[in-house]
């Protein structure tokens, strides 16, 4: 049996089942981005994986894939539904992005997700070494870290908060706001996106728990009277910029992004979003800043066009169905007034692309627009600038997007505030080119140097701090 020095617990899988035309099922690398990132983490000596394989009900044993012990969890259809779309994403997404939708607080899915942490914890338990680390990631997981503690003292827990953490004015709604917690805080360092985010979650623990903090340190009892101590700090995710840099210089794909174009009829601008369809992304306060340019008279379809991909995502859920059908009324609407027969005012496409296509659309856009209303950290942003090589083009960013933090010389935005926004695109679409270089260059700087394996190896780094002040924490007690 397998026992690895690295454990990853994350609720997916790094592979994607797949079934050729003969029924015979094979794994496909998943295209997200921790995956890329732990990748390199994975192939160091005896790294384990444990997750989800993304379909309900299907039974499958441990298999290596690409350098990585692959420990999947299954999950039944009720528990996708309960745990997967109801409690982590009609619960704890729209309260951990501001209530920008209604949480839904259902008992029966705390249940299921109490059930299904216990058994991502148990199957992590099971495959870890002796005094391995373990690093659990994201929103999902939230009780793994104190439930794999109490099973394996031995271990040394990360935790990974890949969303925002909010303020406690929302998250002490929570019916479970204890129990969350307490579950991170059975983590050795707990990692976030943003400063903010780890102060909204040392405020928390000081109003739920009462316990003492202090910077980025929190004191943690324990039952036997003594104190350990947890590190909550922010350690800002990235993307893996030298191969957006590659494929933006590959030369098929620059030809690619000239047909794009010509598809387009060759606008003199093109604005681009990218996003899973998610009411997060502040997509329909975009598309109203654009139809309003439009009425306005300040754009012409043929002059701009808006290219806008959206990503089916979480489609089961019932405020994922009222978005696309509330943003696919308003495409049809702005199109329906503004379009000509040569042009077309927003280009709208429900699908997902393979990252050369991605590259592609970077190249051929002008200006890129996130405008989200709350994102962890928003990587879309990081790829558009890493992919352009020519330092030409304009991120307009909006400032609740973790990556605001890291990315000043972006054109910054409130999207609430459509006149504001409304502004900034125009500011964009006028922009002399060398300000853009001025720009572009200080970003691309930016994504460069703290690429996604800086932070991986900044968290391992912090965790095997944490393992060392164990260890001789535990040597003077005399323990063994
Ligand atoms: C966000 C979350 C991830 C999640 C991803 C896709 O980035 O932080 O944990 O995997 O969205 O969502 P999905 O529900 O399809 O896994």
């Amino acid at each position: 049996m397998t026992q690895a020095d690295l454990v990853v617990v994350a609720n997916r899988l790094p592979v994607d089942r797949v079934v050729d035309a003969s029924g015979e099922p094979s794994w496909r690398r998943s295209p997200g981005g921790l995956v890329t990132a732990l990748e390199p983490v994975m192939r160091r000596a005896d790294g384990a994986w444990v997750g989800w394989p993304g379909q309900p009900d299907i039974d499958v044993e441990p298999f290596e894939f690409e350098g990585a012990h692959l420990v999947p969890v299954r999950l039944s259809a009720d528990e996708v539904e309960k745990y997967y779309e109801g409690m982590s994403n009609d619960t704890f997404w729209p309260l951990y992005h501001d209530v920008i939708a209604e949480p839904r607080y259902r008992r029966v899915w705390w249940d299921a997700y109490v059930r299904v942490n216990e058994r991502f914890a148990a199957a992590a338990a099971e495959v870890a070494a002796d005094g391995a680390e373990v690093w659990v990631q994201d929103y999902q997981l939230q009780l793994v870290p104190r439930m794999l503690r109490e099973l394996r003292p031995d271990l040394t827990i990360g935790y990974f908060h890949h969303i925002p953490f909010p303020a406690y004015g929302l998250y002490s709604q929570l019916p479970w706001r204890r129990q969350v917690l307490e579950g991170l805080l059975g983590a050795d360092v707990i990692g976030f996106q943003r400063v903010a985010d780890a102060g909204n979650f040392a405020r928390a623990v000081r109003r739920v728990l009462r316990y003492a903090t202090k910077a980025t340190g929190i004191t943690v009892p324990q039952e036997d009277g003594s104190t350990r101590n947890a590190l909550a700090k922010a350690f800002p995710i990235s993307i893996d910029a030298a191969s957006y840099i590659e494929l933006a210089r590959r030369p098929d794909i620059q030809a690619r992004a000239a047909e794009i174009r010509e598809g387009l009829g060759n606008p003199k601008k093109i604005l681009l979003g990218v996003d899973r369809l998610d009411y997060t992304k502040g997509i329909r306060h975009r598309l109203k800043a654009f139809g309003e340019l439009l009425h306005d008279g300040r754009v012409s379809v043929e002059d701009v066009t808006l290219l806008q991909v959206a990503s089916p995502s979480r489609e089961r859920v019932e405020a994922y169905m009222q978005l696309r059908d509330e943003i696919e009324l308003t495409v049809g609407r702005i199109n329906g007034d503004f379009d000509t027969t040569g042009h077309t005012a927003i280009r709208y496409l429900h699908q997902a692309y393979p990252r050369e296509e991605m590259v592609a659309l970077f190249l051929a856009a002008d200006v890129m627009l996130v405008t989200a209303l709350r994102d962890g950290m928003n990587l879309v942003a990081k790829e558009y600038v890493a992919a352009r090589v020519d330092n030409r083009g304009v991120l307009v960013l909006s400032e609740f997007a973790g990556a605001a933090d890291e990315l000043p010389s972006a054109v910054r935005i409130n999207p609430h505030d459509i006149d504001g926004m409304k502004d900034a695109i125009m500011r964009a679409i006028e922009m002399p080119a060398a300000e853009q270089g001025r720009r572009m260059r200080a970003l691309r700087k930016r994504v460069m140097d703290y690429d996604v394996a800086r932070w991986s190896r900044s968290f391992l780094e912090a965790l095997d701090e944490a393992k060392a002040a164990r260890r001789s924490t535990s040597a003077t007690r005399g323990e063994s």
